[in-house]
C-alpha cells in the first residue's frame, strides 16, 4: 500500500503512545517461563509482538489478549514445561523474537526450527550462534549462512563469560535468558551498555541478574535459577514511537505536542539529549517509575535546530531513533555527523543506505559512510516518492520528514508501521486537526 503525505500545518495537542516493544516482547516471554500468570497492560498489539505471542503458544503457553484493554495474560508453564512445536516457529519481521527466544530454546530438551520473513532471514545470527555453542547448545543456519532459518537442538548447557563484539541487547538477552538454563552463573560483556530491560525485568521477575561496569566494558551476569514469579506490570510507552512525534513537533513551525507517559530509561533515551544539543525545545514532566522503568511527560515545541554529532557510547541508546535523527538534522543549520553506527547497516533494512537514499531523494545533502551518515543540513526538502524497504522505521522517519517539506510525498509500502505502531498514520492526523 502506498501513503500519501502532505505539508502539515502546526501540530497541536497530546497523544498517548503505545507501550514499549521491547518491554512487550520480554513480558510475554519471561511471563512464559514463570509460574503463575504473568499481566502486561498498555501491552503494544503489534505484528512484532504478536510473533512472539505465536511463538510462545506454539510452546504450548496460553495466552488471553484483550485488544480493548491493551491488555495480555501469559499463563507461565515454568521455565522447564514448554512443549515441542509440532511445527516452525515463524517470529515474521521481528528480530527480538528471533534472538532472544534462541536462548531460551537452546535450554529445552526439545528441537525446534526458528525462521522469519526475508528481512529477519537475512539477519546476522552468527552472533547468537557462536556463544549458545559455547555453551554447549546445538545451533545451525540451515543454508550454512549465518541467518535463519535455524535448527537448534536443546542441551543441558555451561555457564560462559562472553565477551561480545557488539553493544546489542537482543545478544546479550539472548545469553542472558539461556543462562536461567545453565549449570554455574552466565555472563556477558558489550563494548558500550545497549538497552537493559532484561536485567531489569528478569530481576522483577526474582531472577538475580547483575550489571557491573568493568574494564572490559560493561558485564550483565545472571544466576541459573530454579524459578521466576509471573507479574502484573504496566508497560510504558515506546521512546522509539515518540520519537516521530518529538521529531514532528520540532520541525513543523507553530506545534506544540504533549506526549504522554513514555519511557525514559537512560539506554533508550539517547534522542533527548540530542534533541537538546540541536537547540530543540523539549521538557520532561510528571516523572514516574514502575519496576524500575522511569517514565515521563515529554513536552516538545517548535525550535530552530543546529546540526550536532552523534557518536561513541551514545548510540545504543538511540540507535532506532538514528533514522529521525537524520530526518531532523536535514533540517537543521549546518552540519550533523552520525558515527559509530555501523549496526545500522543489520536492521530491518541497511538503515545507513535507506535513510540516505530517502533523504537524498527529497533533495538533502546526505552521504553515507562506513558507520554511518554526513548531513549537511538546511535546504528545504521537496516531496518525493520513497521506498521504505519494508522497514517500519524508514517508514515512518519519512512521514515526519514529508510534514516539513514542500508538495507531496508517497511512502511505497506503507503499511510496514504495523510492526511497531499500527496507529501511526492515524495519531499523526489527530494532531494535526
Ligand atoms: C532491541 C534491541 C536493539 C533494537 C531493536 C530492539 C531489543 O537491537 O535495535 O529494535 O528489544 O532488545 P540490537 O540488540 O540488535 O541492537
Amino acid at each position: 500500500m502506498n501513503r500519501t503525505i502532505h505539508p502539515s500545518g502546526p501540530l497541536r495537542g497530546e497523544i498517548r503512545i503505545p507501550g514499549d516493544k521491547s518491554i512487550s516482547h520480554r513480558a510475554v516471554m519471561f511471563g512464559a517461563l514463570a509460574e503463575g500468570m504473568t499481566e502486561a497492560s498498555h501491552f503494544l498489539m503489534s505484528a512484532d509482538c504478536l510473533s512472539t505471542i505465536f511463538c510462545f503458544e506454539k510452546l504450548g503457553v496460553r495466552t488471553e489478549i484483550d485488544r480493548d484493554a491493551d491488555t495480555v495474560r501469559v499463563y507461565g508453564r515454568g521455565l522447564h514445561s514448554l512443549t515441542a512445536p509440532d511445527s516452525v516457529l515463524y517470529t515474521g519481521n521481528s528480530g527480538t523474537t528471533t534472538r532472544l527466544i534462541s536462548g531460551i530454546l537452546a535450554g529445552q530438551a526439545f528441537d525446534s526450527v526458528l525462521t522469519g520473513d526475508s528481512s529477519v532471514c537475512s539477519r546476522p545470527m552468527n552472533r547468537v550462534i557462536r556463544p549458545l555453542t559455547g555453551m554447549g547448545a546445538s545451533v545451525r543456519s540451515k543454508n550454512n549462512n549465518g541467518c535463519c532459518p535455524l535448527h537448534i537442538s536443546g542441551r543441558n548447557l555451561h555457564g560462559i563469560d562472553y565477551m561480545s563484539p557488539v553493544a546489542s541487547a537482543q545478544v546479550k538477552s539472548c545469553i542472558l535468558l539461556a543462562g536461567l538454563y545453565a549449570d554455574a552463573e552466565t555472563s556477558v560483556t558489550e563494548p558500550a551498555l545497549s538497552r537493559n530491560h532484561t536485567e531489569l525485568m528478569l530481576s522483577g521477575f526474582g531472577a538475580c541478574v547483575r550489571s557491573d561496569k568493568t574494564n572490559d566494558g560493561w558485564k550483565a551476569s545472571i544466576q541459573p535459577e530454579p524459578s521466576l514469579k509471573g507479574q502484573s506490570l504496566s508497560v510504558p510507552g515506546d521512546i522509539s514511537s515518540a520519537a516521530y512525534f518529538i521529531a514532528a513537533a520540532l520541525l513543523v513551525p507553530g506545534s506544540e505536542v504533549l506526549i504522554r507517559n513514555v519511557g525514559i530509561n537512560p539506554t533508550r533515551a539517547g534522542i533527548i539529549e540530542v534533541v537538546r544539543s540541536m537547540g530543540g525545545s523539549i521538557e520532561l514532566i510528571n516523572k514516574t517509575a514502575q519496576g524500575g522503568e522511569p517514565a515521563a511527560d515529554i513536552l516538545v515545541r517548535h525550535s530552530p535546530l543546529r546540526g550536532t554529532v552523534i557518536e561513541g557510547d551514545h548510540i545504543p541508546a538511540l540507535i532506532d531513533e538514528l533514522p529521525v535523527c537524520a530526518v531532523m538534522a536535514a533540517f537543521a543549520d549546518g552540519r550533523t555527523e552520525i558515527r559509530d553506527a555501523a549496526e545500522l547497516k543489520v536492521k530491518e533494512s541497511d538503515r545507513i543506505s535507506s535513510t540516505t537514499e530517502a533523504l537524498s531523494s527529497m533533495g538533502c545533502h546526505i552521504t553515507a559512510t562506513d558507520d554511518g551518515m554526513i548531513i549537511e543540513g538546511g535546504r528545504p526538502l521537496h516531496g518525493a516518492e520513497i521506498d521504505s524497504r519494508k522497514d517500519h522505521r524508514i517508514a515512518m522517519s519519512m512521514a515526519v520528514a514529508a510534514l516539513a517539506a514542500e508538495g507531496e510525498t508517497t511512502i511505497r509500502d506503507a503499511e510496514c508501521i504495523d510492526i511497531s505502531y499500527p496507529e501511526f498514520y492515524q495519531d499523526m492526523q489527530s494532531l494535526a486537526e
